[in-house]
């Protein structure tokens, strides 16, 4: 048995996190259940953010706990270039259904860096393979998180996850972030102010000339900087810009996709049609690695007119991987038969005033929600950013409530089969928290 010593943890180089913080005082997680993760001392953790917002469905469901298992009896592994297997064109043809075949078709991933990536490539390649080769240009937003691989890392607007890799993607340019507290401060659900932030779509149009922008990529809700909820209007101006000018639209639904505002997808709640779609996560409810892009038909079929042979050189040696496909085509029967949508549906509402009863506390300086999202925001300490917020991080864990941080914001988005004794307890716990902070 492991002995989780801090002399022992050095191997582990670990992702997004303080290594020497964590390996000085570990919180390790070991089984999970429901609503719940135990943690290696046999405490019960509620868990407010669906794991790293993957777990819509909550923790061990059985139904796709005993997909996966039969699945890696029956195929452990199938090669999906120029071969396949029947769960991957079945998930194909769910999916689409999933999006009233507004989409003509997924590329799966492994990941939501990899979808982004993927949405990206196939975006220069649709402009070329129409004879518009000189649209090579992408634009992201500034406090986009786009994943990590080099193309989502260069249209993404987080600077830490920037510069400390030297040159990025050349031809990339950002719209403004949307934040603005002294207009939005405390909004409940979409704010008023901000729609007219679309329009740098035009100034960056001027600048490059549209005829050499290929994509925009967004966020329709930003979730790694921090729960940035998009002005009324704004992904509508978007979309109409982009339609304008002959840019494709591409939504980074992977926090998004699959319920997290009670509709399947993002573009369902704001009523806006993305050309591209990239989404992981809630995709398998986290419990095997998959990433997927939608393409609009149109898109598909300008790869089909070239010459007979492969349309598009890209892919994953686990693109379409059978155990993801199991789990994903289970998920998909449980948010069906156990109507998990009207469930959090018929959350939302108590959701939001449990988050805006924490109006008042010390250091809030922010409150603001969507769907089963909310975000939290702190006022720093002076000189020493994100101090605060990983303080409440590190008590929450202790008082058994995962939440998550980023910079002084924290973000909840629990699963989505929560009941209500749960947000009161996340609530309750975490009111407690901000009242004892320093
Ligand atoms: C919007 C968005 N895009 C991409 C990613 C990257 O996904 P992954 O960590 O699966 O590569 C994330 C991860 O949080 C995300 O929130």
């Amino acid at each position: 048995m492991y002995e989780s010593r801090p002399e022992n943890m050095h191997p582990f180089w670990m992702p997004f996190t303080a290594n020497r913080d964590f390996k000085s005082t570990p919180r390790l997680l070991v089984s999970a259940q429901g609503m719940h993760y135990r943690d290696v001392d046999g405490n019960r953790i509620l868990d407010g953010t669906a794991g790293l917002w993957c777990v819509p469905l909550g923790h061990a469901q059985p139904r796709l706990v005993k997909a996966v298992q039969d699945m890696v009896a029956q195929l452990d592994f199938a090669p999906t270039f120029q071969m396949g297997h029947p769960s991957a064109f079945e998930l194909a043809e769910r999916l689409m259904s999933y999006t009233n075949h507004r989409f003509g078709q997924v590329f799966y991933t492994n990941s939501g860096s990899e979808a982004v990536d993927t949405a990206l490539k196939m975006a220069l390649a649709y402009h070329r393979a129409r004879g518009d080769g000189t649209r090579t240009r992408l634009i992201g937003r500034e406090r986009g998180y786009h994943g990590v691989g080099f193309g989502g890392m260069s249209v993404g607007g987080i600077a830490n996850n920037r510069k400390t890799f030297g040159s990025l993607l050349p031809g990339v340019d950002h719209l403004p972030h949307t934040h603005n507290l002294e207009k939005n401060a405390f909004t409940r659900g979409e704010p008023e102010y901000g729609a007219h932030l679309a329009d740098e779509l035009e100034r960056l149009v001027a600048l490059h000339d549209a005829s050499t922008i290929a994509a925009v990529i967004v966020e329709p809700l930003a979730g790694s900087s921090g729960v940035l909820v998009p002005p009324k209007g704004y992904l509508k101006r978007l979309r109409e810009l982009c339609t304008k000018h002959g840019i494709l639209l591409i939504f980074d639904e992977v926090i998004t996709g699959f319920g997290r505002l009670a509709t399947p997808f993002a573009f369902d709640y704001f009523d806006v049609e993305p050309d591209l779609v990239t989404m992981a996560k809630g995709l398998t409810n986290g419990v095997v690695p998959m990433g997927a892009v939608f393409s609009k038909q149109h898109i598909y079929d300008a790869f089909m007119q070239g010459p007979a042979g492969i349309e598009l050189f890209h892919g994953y040696t686990y693109s379409g991987h059978p155990l993801a496909c199991a789990a994903a085509l289970a998920s998909l029967d449980i948010f069906e038969e156990q109507k998990v949508l009207e469930h959090a549906r018929g959350l939302t509402e108590y959701w939001a005033d449990a988050v805006h009863s924490l109006k008042g506390l010390p250091h809030v300086i922010d409150l603001r929600n969507l769907g089963l999202i909310a975000g939290i925001e702190l006022a720093p300490i002076p000189g020493k950013p994100g101090a605060r917020a990983f303080d409440a991080f590190k008590r929450a864990f202790a008082d058994g409530i995962l939440i998550r941080v980023t910079g002084d914001i924290i973000a909840l988005s629990p699963p989505l089969v929560l009941e209500k004794s749960h947000i009161d307890e996340l609530f309750g716990k975490l009111a407690q928290i901000l009242k004892n902070l320093d």
